[in-house]
């Protein structure tokens, strides 16, 4: 979603601002501007679609400065266009903002009224206005700053320049992440760490309600009241040089192959391959939960419908999911002994941040499951279960999933032993299944040519439907979501036993329907299900391993084979031929695969 720098520097900044826009490209955006402070005047230049079109612009128009901020826009009030584009200037005052402010018209009234005049459609355009209307009654910057953001309502990160304080940067967050970073002589703000990586690694995390005012030497944080505060400085982790396609084609192509890795790394930070054993944290709590609930988004939310079957089927915990948007607005019962569990890559989606928020007001002990360290989510929750997945750039997510499925198959196998619902043997026995992922992915990986194969047909197709039963059901729904977002082929994802009950009536002669069995013990079951839709026309791609193949041979019309591997980590190597179908129809098709329309990397708005 929206990605902000800022930087208050010594040097030039417009060069490093666009730089560090690109390293917020991977959120997903679809206008990009920057604004900047030359010889005290504020200097503006935006495009409509890529950073390479705002470049062109600067380029026929250099502006330049030391002190400046950057934007790209992922559409909420009003449409992809140049005036939509941030920054958004009035009276001297450049804003950029990430998140939705809910009180805009109401503001925009008041100052309408008052003789000033909008030139976008935008709800940010108005944070501008109410800080230029406090500059013009005579409050310095710092005090106009402080009364706008507390005029504001909804969920934001702001960051703001004047043309009479050519050394200040100021930012405020509610809502939406933003960081400070800091050199002996510059300072910079921005969205993630990632974007300030190039330039530094020292960064302090603003908290919930903090503004800030920094210059190049110094820096100033206030809550809204205007109460002066310290935050810690960290060193952050976070890489500069991530935004490298290496030899793939498109990030996510990248990001499919590096499953084994990020597997691999998530599996070692759960289990103790030597000793055979789970580390301990992640054995803590569970004898005294007596349910689990369960709240993400997306692939996510996938990722924790799977881990359902596990935790019942393993630890014999009884466990709800929700689609976290769904979660706080359905007044959800909870108990004393229950434990909550968010999913996400990014650790800032709104919709799950919102619903962990929800269960820690309730005091139900919160658990997150992330892959970004420092971000809302993991600084929100009590505990937080890593995903060692790396910076996740193609918008449709694979390797942070697959992570997921690792780090929720180790959890819920942990909870089985703490539980004593499971004997050593068995335990012994799934450690030994979940090692076997990496190589069992890469095993995987190597069947893309029939993948490909598959994916011309598949190109050609107006609608696709994906059956999976038991613990592949959640996967079926995540591969009609892939195929969905990257290719814009329709695509649902059902239940196998659910098809006859309705969707049936979909299928004509030629509808693809991907299946996703491989063999255990509801084998049978699907493949009278295949047998069902074949039998109207449908043309049925089976994803099953060796045994399930032999069985189903003349039943489907492909079959891609996937490793004979544990029930345990079925899920996740299915994954991977479910990912590679989306890709390559998508590549076929030609569409903007790393970064699909109107989609966001990070969802910051509810
Ligand atoms: C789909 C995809 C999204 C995200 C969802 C949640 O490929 O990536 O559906 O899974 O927006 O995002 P996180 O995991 O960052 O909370």
């Amino acid at each position: 979603m929206c990605g902000i720098i800022g930087i208050a520097g010594t040097t030039e900044t417009s060069e490093r601002l666009i730089d560090g826009l690109k390293r917020l490209e991977y959120r997903g955006y679809d206008s990009a501007g920057i604004a900047v402070l030359q010889e005290g005047e504020l200097q503006r230049r935006r495009a409509q679609g890529k950073i390479r079109n705002l470049e062109s612009v600067v380029r026929d128009e250099p502006c330049d400065g030391p002190l400046g901020i950057a934007h790209t826009r992922w559409a909420t009030h009003g449409k992809p266009s140049t005036s939509n584009a941030h920054p958004h200037a009035f009276g001297g005052v450049a804003i950029v903002h990430n998140g939705i402010i809910e009180n805009f018209r109401e503001l925009r009234e008041e100052l309408a009224q008052k003789g000033h005049n909008f030139e976008s459609e935008t709800d940010s355009e108005v944070i501008a206005h109410v800080i230029a209307y406090y500059l013009g009654k005579g409050l310095a910057m710092k005090e106009a700053f402080r009364e706008a953001v507390n005029r504001l309502r909804g969920a934001y990160a702001v960051a703001a320049i004047s043309k009479d304080n050519p050394d200040q940067l100021y930012g405020a967050r509610r809502g939406s992440p933003l960081v400070i970073g800091r050199t002996e002589t510059e300072s910079f703000l921005g969205s993630d760490a990632i974007a300030l990586a190039e330039w530094t690694r020292r960064v302090i995390y603003l908290e919930e309600d903090d503004w800030c005012m920094v210059t190049p030497t110094e820096v100033e944080i206030y809550t809204m009241d205007g109460k002066r505060v310290e935050r810690p400085e960290q060193v952050s982790n976070a890489t500069p040089g991530f935004a490298d396609k290496g030899e793939y084609r498109h990030f996510m192509e990248k990001e499919i192959y590096e499953q084994p890795d990020a597997v691999g790394r998530t599996l070692s930070n759960y289990i103790d391959p030597v000793e055979r054993r789970f580390h301990s944290a992640n054995l803590d709590g569970w004898k005294s939960t007596s349910r689990l609930l369960g709240s993400a988004c997306g692939t996510a939310f996938y990722a924790a419908a799977t881990s359902k079957y596990w935790f019942e089927r393993y630890a014999r915990l009884p466990v709800e999911v929700d689609i976290a948007s769904e979660f706080r607005y359905r007044s959800p019962v909870l108990l004393d002994s229950d434990r909550a569990f968010f999913v996400s890559q990014s650790g800032e989606t709104a919709d799950t941040l919102a619903a962990l928020r929800y269960c820690k007001a309730s005091n139900v002990p919160t658990v997150a499951v992330v892959n970004v360290p420092e971000s809302s989510i993991d600084r929100d929750a009590d505990t937080t279960l890593f995903t060692y997945a790396g910076t996740e750039i193609g918008v449709a997510s694979t390797k942070a999933f697959t992570a997921q499925l690792t780090a929720l198959a180790c959890v819920a196998a942990g909870a089985a032993q703490a539980r004593d619902e499971l004997s050593a043997n068995e335990i012994g026995d799934l450690i030994d299944g979940l090692l076997e992922a990496p190589r069992m992915l890469n095993e995987a990986l190597e069947k893309v040519s029939d993948v490909e194969e598959i994916a011309r047909s598949l190109s050609k197709a107006s609608d696709v439907l994906y059956l999976g039963r038991g613990q592949f059901y959640p996967l079926a729904m995540e591969g009609a979501l892939k195929l969905k977002e990257i290719s814009y082929i329709h695509a649902e994802g059902y239940a196998a036993g659910e098809l006859k009950h309705g969707p049936i009536a979909l299928i004509e002669e030629g509808t693809p329907v991907v299946v996703i069995a491989p063999y255990d013990e509801l084998f049978e079951k699907t493949i009278s299900n295949v047998q069902e839709v074949a039998a109207r026309g449908a043309e049925v791609i089976l994803i099953t391993d060796r045994k399930g193949a032999k069985l189903a041979v003349d039943d489907a019309s492909a079959i891609i084979e996937i490793p004979e591997c544990h029930p345990v980590i079925q899920p996740i190597v299915a994954a991977v031929p479910i990912q590679q179908l989306a890709y390559y129809t998508a590549v076929l098709k030609g569409t903007d695969v790393d970064q699909p329309r109107n989609l966001a990397k990070s969802v910051t708005v509810e």
